[in-house]
């Protein structure tokens, strides 16, 4: 619902991530740009292999040689606890993944051989099906442009809704976004006057809240964007100069985008350190409020937090744990980010400090959330404050259009960065996930087929 400007104006944008009950099964698919080299597949194949034992001394060593022989690297050896068979025998199975170009290879079929006299049992197990994720970096390109609403498409009730200017100027940013690229550099906006107008209000309505209510890493980061990102009042930074500062600082990225993702695909970002980004600004009309996530959002509220390292990595942390995940274990994921990445507080020296960006980018909420006075924001009302635990965020229930009745309260950064490590790992995941920096490709613990939402392209290897 939209609200008059006043001041209790919900001034944040929506977030970028949409409540996952009303996306989870929207394609919405646009069409991924073409002409870059994508890496689609594992560059070194697992197999997994099912071997049962008979239980004596030197058993498992008798059977693993025979890898090293083959010269069959191993990546995991798993064990099950004992059982005994009909004959009252003791049995041992072990799970063991290990890397080969293909399962019907000579030196897979040598070693069922070998194993078929020392064990009871040596099968290969089929790939498991997971929900498709990208696995390179050049893959956010298949689900960047599959965003929930086309960016220039305006609710009747947007403040710009009949101005065709602005309508004309929003298809022109969406374009840019949807033929973006990811090893391009990101295109510079000119910018106009009256755009600039509009960020510089916001900046002056910002500016001394964020001073009073901002935890420290994001004023210090802040700062140091000034100098380095072209941060000012008079200017709106460009998402490439954000790009080169963050992946000197903590190898976050920015990467534009046309409108809203579904959780997943959003999330997925976050797995590679990359943050999708829009690069429209609200409507100058009401240059404090704005129904949707939007430049001032984006670049106010989420950038600077991105260059502390412990955010970046509670982040990806998030992202990492959503590759592949069950759509339930994406809601409560999606969730966790609402109420940290978006309105999360933590403690400084006793006070309430916002890192959240739905916070940082909203004068009437970040008042509202921080400060131990009222009337705050506009509202004599006190919001609930809860220890940070991603187990209960993770079922915690918000709105969208109105002020965030409870707010996760972390000790630190550090502290939400741990608590959320710990919760990721508690998921039942079909497999564990690592991002490699230098590779900029995710690599898993054993092997997976992504076979499930897998994006429309022509020409993408589907089953890698
Ligand atoms: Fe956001």
């Amino acid at each position: 619902m939209l609200r008059a400007l006043s001041s209790r104006t919900v001034q944040r944008a929506r977030p970028f991530l949409r409540p996952f009950s009303s996306t989870v099964s929207q394609p919405g698919y646009v069409g991924a740009a073409q002409g870059a080299p994508r890496m689609t597949t594992d560059p070194v194949p697992k197999i997994s292999m099912l071997l049962e034992l008979r239980d004596k001394p030197g058993a498992l060593h008798e059977v693993l040689r025979y890898f090293w022989k083959y010269d069959l690297n191993i990546t995991r050896l798993e064990s099950r606890p004992k059982t005994l068979n009909a004959l009252g025998e003791a049995r041992f199975d072990f799970f063991v993944d290990f890397e080969s170009p293909s399962k019907n290879s000579t030196q897979v079929s040598s070693l069922l051989a070998s194993l078929e006299s020392m064990t009871t049992k040596a099968m290969i197990l089929d790939e498991k099906d997971v929900n498709w994720f990208p696995r390179h970096l050049s893959e956010l390109d298949l689900i960047a442009n599959r965003t929930l609403d086309a960016g220039a498409d305006l609710e009747s009730d947007h403040p710009g809704f009949n101005d065709q200017v602005y309508r004309d100027r929003r298809g022109e940013l969406a374009t840019v976004a949807q033929e973006y690229v990811w090893n391009e550099s990101i295109p510079r906006i000119d910018y106009t006057k009256d755009e600039v107008a509009t960020w510089a209000a916001v900046w002056d309505r910002m500016e001394g809240l964020l001073e009073k209510h901002a935890c420290s890493e994001y004023k210090s980061s802040f700062e140091a964007m000034k100098k380095h990102c072209g941060y000012s009042r008079e200017n709106i930074p460009q998402q490439q100069d954000i790009t080169d500062y963050l992946r000197d600082k903590t190898g976050f990225r920015m990467r534009p985008v046309a409108g809203l993702l579904s959780s997943r695909d959003f999330l997925a970002g976050l797995a590679f350190r990359t943050f999708f980004s829009t690069q429209y600004i609200r409507h100058h009309s009401m240059p404090l409020y704005t129904p949707e996530p939007d430049i001032c959002h984006e670049l106010l509220g989420h950038a600077p937090m991105f260059a502390d390292q412990d955010f970046a990595d509670f982040s990806q942390e998030i992202g990492l744990a959503s590759l592949g995940a069950s759509d339930e274990d994406v809601q409560k994921l999606a969730w966790c980010y609402w109420h940290s990445v978006e309105f999360g507080l933590c403690k400084e020296d006793g006070e309430y400090k916002a890192y959240g960006a739905g916070l940082l980018s909203s004068f009437g909420e970040l008042e509202y959330a921080c400060a131990d006075y009222r009337p705050a924001g506009g509202t004599e009302e006190r919001p609930e404050l809860k220890p940070w635990d991603p187990a209960v965020a993770g079922v915690q229930e918000f709105p969208i259009t109105t002020y965030q009745p409870i707010y996760f309260v972390a000790e630190s950064l550090n502290d939400a960065k741990s608590k959320m490590r710990s919760f990721c790992e508690g998921l039942k995941k079909p497999f564990l996930s690592r991002h490699n920096p230098n590779t900029d490709s995710i690599w898993v613990d054993r092997p997976v087929r992504r076979a499930v939402g897998v994006p429309e392209k022509k020409d993408f290897a589907a089953s890698a």
